[in-house]
């Protein structure tokens, strides 16, 4: 998202991000930053704690996992044992049960963020660990015996798409509080059975059930402090957003088409088997290695490949995976299980998987500047889109375009938008109507989301009267004064109100400031499931999850929305859609992707194998 950006630059961005952050705190909360330095909270622990406004809970909420596959291990990644005790797994996928207890060992980053759970909750080996997780697979009754197991409080679900809906509604029938992976549902439908369920049932206290999504940017103390200075007027108008998930996918290197254990036939008939090849290798390269380290990580990556391989012997039609044909090609069950997100049934492409999540965080920034705390809704999305790369292997989309509009918000006088045209005495008297008054005022986001070139990668970058906010790959931050970005600013008051100012020294990014600003680098997946872990303990009505039914299905809307344009503008209409308000209400029936109540009710009734 920065990519023409020079480091000198890209250095004073983030400079010019903790100066701010650090007024932002010093002028209006003084007392919060002290009570970061306070807890020691700006070496990481607790810092989530102290921004989300949640305490500890007394007794970690017992938690089954199910679908321990790759987002799976993030989130136990995320399990603080202090919230959650993980009593249970659900898988039926050899590897995945694995790598559930022992990690993910491809590199040292991906054991930094899937360490497993004998690493976080400390267990000396996995026999040692079963004796506190009962795991449940293909042998013993699967999601179904999870969810009556009565150790269990409480369910994380990340499992393909088409699956959250019917067991989020089992677990939540059951009287289970529920953490479910984006998007919410498969269809709007399914959103909206979920949302009523959520406000229907109780759990076994008699307290409301917390039916949570894991949009974890409404976590992410970098998207939180950007929030703060959107309010507080730094950016100025914001007229623009634009995002972007690019990435270097090509046919035969794609990160959704995983290997097929036991292989694939290829073109000349031969049997390509991925995964018995890298298990070779790293076999033979143990052969040869003398530094202990290198031959515990090659060792850990044996194992881990030979439960990958394992994979081989599950059949999964046994769990509702099914051979089909799409366009005379025919697809076997274990391709749709490994690969699901390419497929209808199971997935919903490249907007449900990454668009979603920028969607999101376009809401968030927009919806920071009302007032009301309700989230703003898009009026509508031009949008194009296709497989323009890659062969017959999938269904889904490879390259989507979207433009949408959002209401303008309303700026009051006290707030400083940074221009005035004498002339026209604009804006008159200092506030500039919103998009309500005046349906002028728009604010449009571009957005792609493509593969064969991951040029710019993934981010967002917010365009505002006053100054330029950048979010690249959730992680980093920066921030300039309108399109400067070579001059390093602080923040000064004048007559309008707070703006950059390069005569501002930005000293307020001494240490207590920049720990703020930075804080440890968490994308909100431990904060995610922390709070919702105390939302359970204290089921005090204003204890609230922060993506919560009405948001995530907002989340859903969008991004089922937009497949509905692409789907218009692929059939020789148009790819213009209107979003209706009643899509986003969870008491109509109104869809836009033809999905109905009767028909998800129907679907989710029945138990998941
Ligand atoms: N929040 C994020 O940033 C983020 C990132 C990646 C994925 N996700 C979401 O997480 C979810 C899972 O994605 P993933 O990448 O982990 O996929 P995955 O294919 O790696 O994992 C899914 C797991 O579910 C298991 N599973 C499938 N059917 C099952 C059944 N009937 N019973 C028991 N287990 C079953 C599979 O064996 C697999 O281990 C998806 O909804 C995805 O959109 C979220």
């Amino acid at each position: 998202m920065v990519d023409k950006l020079s480091p000198d630059q890209k250095e004073v961005g983030t400079h010019n991000y903790h100066a701010a952050v650090g007024s932002y705190y010093d002028v209006n909360r003084r007392d919060f930053l002290r009570g970061i330095v306070g807890v020691g909270a700006v070496s990481g622990a607790g810092l989530g704690a102290m921004y989300y406004g949640y305490g500890k809970v007394n007794d970690p909420v017992r938690v089954a996992v199910i679908g321990t596959g790759d987002e799976g291990n993030v989130l136990i990644g995320g399990c603080t044992p202090e919230y959650v005790q993980v009593k249970a797994i659900c898988d039926v996928r050899p590897f995945s049960v694995h790598r559930a207890f022992h990690g993910e060992w491809t590199s040292p980053s991906t054991l930094e963020r899937r360490p497993g759970l004998l690493s976080v909750y400390g267990y000396p080996n996995e026999a040692q660990a079963r004796k506190e997780i009962k795991v449940y697979d293909a042998s013993n009754g699967g999601i179904m015996a999870c969810l009556d197991d009565p150790e269990i409080e409480a369910v994380i679900i990340a499992l393909p798409l088409f699956l959250h809906a019917p067991v989020a509604a089992q677990a939540m029938e059951r009287g289970l509080h529920v953490l479910t992976e984006k998007l919410m549902a498969h269809d709007v439908a399914q959103c909206k059975v979920m949302s009523r369920m959520a406000n229907e049932f109780k759990d076994s206290k008699g307290n409301p059930l917390h039916l949570a999504t894991g949009h974890q940017r409404h976590y992410n103390v970098k998207y939180d402090n950007a929030v703060n200075l959107i309010r507080w007027g730094l950016l100025g108008q914001i007229h623009h957003i634009r995002a972007q998930w690019h990435r270097s996918n090509v046919p035969g290197a794609d990160s959704w088409s995983m290997p097929i254990p036991g292989g694939e036939k290829m073109a000349n008939g031969k049997i390509f088997d991925k995964i018995k090849s890298d298990l070779a290798y790293r076999e033979k390269d143990l052969l040869d290695a003398v530094d202990p380290v290198e031959a515990n990580r090659l060792r850990q990556q044996i194992a881990m490949f030979k439960a990958w391989d394992a994979d081989k012997a599950i059949d999964p039609k046994m769990f509702g995976y099914q051979d089909f044909e799409v366009k005379g090609r025919k697809f076997s069950a274990m391709e749709e299980l490994h690969r699901w997100r390419l497929f209808d049934r199971t997935g919903a492409g490249l907007m449900a998987e990454l668009g979603s999540h920028q969607l999101d965080a376009v809401s968030i920034f927009l919806s920071s500047l009302r007032d009301d705390g309700k989230k703003v809704h898009p009026l509508s999305v031009h949008a194009v889109g296709g497989r323009h790369m890659m062969p017959l292997d999938r269904e889904c989309e490879d390259h989507v375009y979207c433009m949408y509009e959002f209401p303008g918000p309303d700026y009051s006088a006290e707030f400083d938008v940074g221009y005035y045209d004498k002339v026209e005495d604009y804006p008159k008297g200092g506030s500039v109507d919103g998009y309500d008054k005046d349906p002028n005022k728009k604010v449009v986001v571009t957005y792609s989301t493509i593969n064969g070139n991951g040029f710019g990668g993934w981010g967002e970058v917010v365009l505002g009267t006053k100054g330029t906010l950048i979010l690249d790959s959730e992680v980093d931050v920066m921030l300039y004064r309108n399109s400067d970005t070579s001059s390093k600013v602080g923040v000064s008051k004048k007559a309008g109100g707070y703006v950059l100012d390069t005569s501002a020294s930005g000293d307020y990014a001494a240490p207590i400031a920049q720990a703020a600003a930075a804080g440890p680098v968490s994308r909100g997946y431990r904060e995610e499931i922390e709070h919702w872990a105390y939302c359970i303990r204290n089921p005090d009505k204003e204890n609230r999850v922060r993506c919560y039914p009405e948001v995530a299905m907002g989340d859903a809307v969008i991004a089922l929305g937009t497949n509905v344009a692409l789907k218009n503008a692929n059939s020789g209409k148009s790819g213009y859609l209107e979003f209706k308000e009643e899509w986003f209400q969870i008491d109509s029936d109104e869809t836009p992707d033809g999905s109905t109540i009767a028909g998800a009710t129907d679907y989710m009734k029945k138990p998941v194998a």
